[in-house]
C-alpha cells in the first residue's frame, strides 16, 4: 500500500502564463479516478466550473468567486458585472458571495478600473486564502479539542457526509480536517463516510483523501447510518456547512438533516464545523435559506448516461437540507465553539477577535 501522503490537495489555485492570468482547478467531477487540471480563463468558464462542481464546497468556493473577480479585472472585463454572475452562480452557499464581495470591495477601494484595481483585487483573494487556510488549522484544533469532552476515551468512531476536506478549502477543510487531526494524534478508530448520493461526494471525493490520508475508513449507503447509529457504532458526527443562518440553523448538504435526528434519538453529539464566513447574520432563520434544486438527472441516474429510473421519471433533486440550531450539539468556527448554539452565542463568536 502507498504510504499516506500528508500534504493538502490544492483545489484552485492562480497563475500567470505568458497568455493571461487564469484560475486552475482541480476537477472534482473526474476525481478520485483522474486527477485532472481544469484551466479558467474568463468569467463564464468559471461560472460553468461552480454550477457544474468542478470546484465546490463552501470556502473553495468563496476563494473562486474572490479569484473570479480577479480574473475579470487582470482580463479587462465588466467586473461588477462578472461580480453578480460569479455570485449567483450557485445560491445557497453564503462563501461564494462573500468572497465575491470582498474581491469587489477591495477593487473599488483602488480606484475601481485599471491594473491598480486588479492587483487590489488579486491580493485580497489570496489574502482570502491565507485565512482560510489558517482557520482551517484553528478548526481543526477547537474540534479536536472538543471531542475529546465529548467523546471521552478516544478511540474515535465518527461519521460524516459529503466533503469537508482539503478539496473544500485552502487549508484542510473544516469538518474533515478536524477527522485529520484525530487521525494524526492516533485517536480516530473509523471514519464512517456516507456515499451522499446523489453526486457521491462522500463515496468520491472524502473516501479519496481519508485514504490519501491513510486513514481507517469504510463508505456507506446514505440509507445505512440508521443501522450504524442503532449498534453503536458511531461515537459523533462531523459535518461541514454551506450556510448557518443567525439562529444557527445549518444548511449543508441534503441527508444531514436526518442524521442530526438520527444523533439525537441516538444520544450522539452532532458537530458542525465551518468557518464564520459560512455564518450569514441577514439570513434570520433556516426558514430564510435559500436551497438549491438541481437537475433531475442527477437522480434518476447514477452518473451522467447511466440512467436508473424509467424514461420520463420525475425527480426531487434538492442539493441541500435544514438542520434546526436545538439538534446541533456546537458549531466550530476558527473563532471559537458555540455550544449550546444559540443565537447570541453564535454572534457573539462571530464578533470575537479573530486568531492572531
Ligand atoms: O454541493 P456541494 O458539493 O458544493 O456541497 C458541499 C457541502 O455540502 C459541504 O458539506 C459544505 O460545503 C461544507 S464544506 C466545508
Amino acid at each position: 500500500m502507498a504510504e499516506p501522503d500528508d500534504l493538502p490537495l490544492a483545489p484552485l489555485r492562480w497563475a500567470e502564463p505568458p497568455d493571461g492570468p487564469v484560475v486552475i482547478l482541480l476537477d472534482q467531477t473526474r476525481l478520485p479516478d483522474e486527477e485532472a487540471e481544469l484551466a479558467c480563463t474568463d468569467v463564464d468558464g468559471l461560472v460553468a466550473a461552480i454550477r457544474s462542481l468542478a470546484v465546490r464546497g463552501a470556502p473553495v468556493l468563496g476563494l473562486a468567486g474572490a479569484y473570479g473577480v480577479a480574473l475579470a479585472a487582470a482580463r479587462g472585463y465588466d467586473v461588477r458585472e462578472a461580480a453578480r454572475r460569479l455570485a449567483e452562480a450557485r445560491p445557497t452557499a453564503v462563501n461564494l458571495a462573500y468572497g465575491v464581495g470582498r474581491a469587489l470591495a477591495a477593487h473599488r477601494a483602488a480606484g475601481g478600473e485599471g491594473p491598480t484595481a486588479a492587483a487590489a483585487a488579486l491580493a485580497e483573494a489570496r489574502a482570502l486564502h491565507r485565512e482560510d487556510a489558517e482557520a482551517s488549522v484553528r478548526m481543526a484544533d477547537l474540534g479536536r479539542a472538543l471531542l475529546g469532552e465529548l467523546v471521552p476515551g478516544g478511540g474515535y468512531r465518527l461519521l460524516t457526509h459529503c466533503n469537508t476536506g482539503a478539496l473544500v478549502s485552502g487549508g484542510r477543510g473544516t469538518a474533515l480536517a478536524v477527522v485529520g487531526a484525530a487521525h494524526r494524534a492516533g485517536e480516530l478508530r473509523r471514519l464512517w463516510v456516507d456515499e451522499t448520493r446523489p453526486l457521491l461526494q462522500g463515496a468520491r471525493l472524502t473516501a479519496f483523501e481519508a485514504a490519501r490520508a491513510g486513514m481507517p475508513f469504510a463508505v456507506l449507503a446514505d440509507a445505512a447510518a440508521g443501522s450504524l447509529f442503532a449498534a453503536g457504532e458511531v461515537d459523533a458526527v462531523l459535518i461541514g456547512a454551506d450556510r448557518i443562518a443567525a439562529d444557527g440553523s445549518v444548511a449543508n448538504k441534503v441527508g444531514s438533516y436526518p442524521l442530526a435526528v438520527l444523533a439525537r434519538h441516538h444520544g450522539v453529539p452532532f458537530v458542525v464545523v465551518a468557518p464564520v464566513s459560512t455564518v450569514d447574520p441577514a439570513t434570520p432563520d433556516g426558514g430564510a435559506i435559500r436551497i438549491e434544486q438541481r437537475p433531475g438527472e442527477e437522480v434518476t441516474h447514477v452518473r451522467p448516461g447511466a440512467r436508473v429510473a424509467p424514461v420520463g421519471a420525475q425527480a426531487y433533486n434538492p442539493a441541500f437540507d435544514v438542520t434546526p440550531p436545538e439538534l446541533v450539539t456546537a458549531i466550530v468556527t476558527e473563532r471559537g465553539v458555540v455550544s449550546p448554539v444559540g443565537r447570541a452565542a453564535l454572534a457573539a463568536v462571530c464578533a470575537a477577535a479573530g486568531p492572531a
